[in-house]
């Protein structure tokens, strides 16, 4: 048996975050969310008063961040820029406005992506982002690219957020989904799409647990695998 490296992909809501961390949990891998990693360069850039267009001064921020991702007991990942905690104030709406914004960069993905390779060096690491099939780990051994309906994913991202107590509200949810996976498929640099080596999974009626029993199952195979 050797430790593979697993690539998750989709747009949001599909389930990636969710699915990632039990997958990692079932097989004692570490989950990487390079989501949060754009998040807190956002939140960041938010509270310096940088404009998202701003490419040189998005960089220079981010070259003066040290990101970890701290793992907890259930499984949650818990960001740490230099040393300081940051939690729900990546998810904000305000963030969540900006973030693809600011990842679309050329200069920023080349040093997320870098960072995100060094992580994924140890191997047994379960990564979810949009480009990590196409361009973070083009050689993992199981990549996985997942979708729902935009209906369905914006349905669950209300529900979280009422879950969570934050404001929401399911039309103006759908809509920002819906503008942030344009923003995110249509970029230039690594947009989001499926890698034609990944395994498609439409989430839109399946429980979260079948996906990860699913998943689970073809990375236990890679793992016996010569
Ligand atoms: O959880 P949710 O699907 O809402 O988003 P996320 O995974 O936290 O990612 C937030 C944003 O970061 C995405 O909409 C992308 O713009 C960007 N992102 C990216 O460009 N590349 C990644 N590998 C991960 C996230
Ligand atoms: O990471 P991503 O944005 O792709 O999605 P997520 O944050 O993992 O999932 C969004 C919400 O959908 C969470 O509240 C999950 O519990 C829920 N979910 C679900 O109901 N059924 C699935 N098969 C997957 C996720």
């Amino acid at each position: 048996m050797h430790k593979i490296n697993i690539a998750i992909d989709g747009p949001a809501g599909s389930g990636k975050s969710t699915v990632a961390k039990e997958v990692a949990n079932e097989l004692s891998y570490l989950y990487i969310d390079t989501g949060a990693m754009y998040r807190a360069l956002t939140f960041r850039a938010l509270q310096a008063q940088v404009s998202e267009q701003d490419e040189q001064s998005l960089i220079q921020i981010l070259k003066e961040m040290e990101i970890t991702l701290e793992q907890q007991r259930d499984g949650d990942v818990q960001v740490l820029v230099n040393g300081e905690r940051l939690g729900e104030e990546i998810r904000t709406q305000t963030v969540t406005a900006k973030v693809s914004e600011v990842s679309a960069h050329r200069r920023i993905r080349e040093e997320m992506v870098a960072r995100q390779q060094q992580l994924a060096k140890q191997r047994g690491v379960v990564l979810d982002g949009r480009d990590i099939g196409t361009y973070v780990l083009p050689g993992a051994e199981l990549k996985i690219y997942m979708d729902a309906s935009v209906e369905e994913r914006a349905k669950r991202r209300h529900l979280e957020n009422i879950g969570k107590q934050r404001p929401s509200d399911i039309t103006t949810t759908k809509e920002e989904i819906k503008r942030r996976d344009g923003l995110d498929r249509e970029r230039p640099i690594a947009p989001l799409q499926q890698a034609e080596d990944a395994v498609r999974i439409d989430t839109t009626n399946r429980a979260i647990e079948e996906v990860v029993v699913h998943i689970c199952g073809i990375a236990r195979e890679k793992e016996n695998e010569d």
